[in-house]
């Protein structure tokens, strides 16, 4: 199919390229078989919902120090948790989280559901995180989309449709690009890319794996991507 020549590029720039982020594994233990602890990508994902990385990364190392497993934090109280939560807002999370970690040991026995479906239907996982948890701990070929990667794909496709009417297209498409293999990588790739370059203001398009594959870079205005709904 046409979309996978383009996810492979982005596969090999994600080789050398990806952030070092916590909850991820390095490419020598992904080149062992090595996948990331499902715990640590659930509180990863939850935690960046509204979130930057950089904000993120210093409670990440708290709660994981603090609360190594999900057995750990199911047990502790819902008090602890919303105070090391404070400063990270929409707090609502945090209860879900408690709930969530709850639900996992008394209905799973301590461990993720591997599925999409599965993953879904714990306390505070809707679709986005769902399939980023498939994907990124299980590598389930789910299509992952947030807004960077509605900004990649309506680039890289020169989408004329607004958002959110041309979300069903950019969810066909991504999901045509895991045709290429590593689902799990190929989300946090396609992450990488919108947050360092193919960024909403002035877009490194030099330096981009996907340059030669762009169309909205082809038309001279990648920035006009993706095209805002007249208001
Ligand atoms: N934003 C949301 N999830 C992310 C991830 N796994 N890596 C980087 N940025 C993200």
């Amino acid at each position: 199919d046409l979309a996978s020549p383009a996810a492979r590029k982005l596969l090999a720039w994600y080789d050398n390229h990806a952030r070092d982020l916590p909850w991820r594994v390095g490419p020598a233990e992904r080149a062992r078989g090595e996948r990331p602890d499902p715990y640590r990508v659930w509180l990863s994902e939850i935690m960046l919902q509204q979130t930057t990385v950089a904000a993120v990364r210093a409670y990440f190392h708290t709660f994981t120090t603090r609360w190594p497993s999900v057995a750990a934090l199911a047990a502790a109280p819902e008090d602890d948790i919303l105070k090391a939560w404070a400063g990270l807002g929409y707090y609502s999370r945090a209860r879900n989280l408690k709930k969530c970690a709850e639900a996992i040991v008394a209905d799973h026995g301590g461990t993720f559901p591997q599925t999409v479906e599965g993953l879904r239907a714990l306390p505070g996982i809707g679709e986005y995180t769902s399939s980023a948890i498939a994907a990124i701990a299980f590598d389930v070929p789910a299509p992952v989309v947030d807004g960077n990667v509605e900004r990649v794909v309506t680039r890289l496709h020169a989408i004329e449709t607004a958002l959110p009417r041309a979300k069903p297209e950019v969810r066909t498409i991504v999901g045509e690009m895991l045709d290429a293999g590593r689902p799990g990588d190929f989300a946090q790739a396609m992450m990488d890319l919108g947050a360092t370059i193919c960024t909403p203001k002035r877009p490194a398009c030099l330096h981009c794996p996907l340059r030669g594959d762009c169309r909205a870079l082809a038309t001279g205005d990648p920035e006009r991507f993706p095209v805002k709904a007249p208001r």
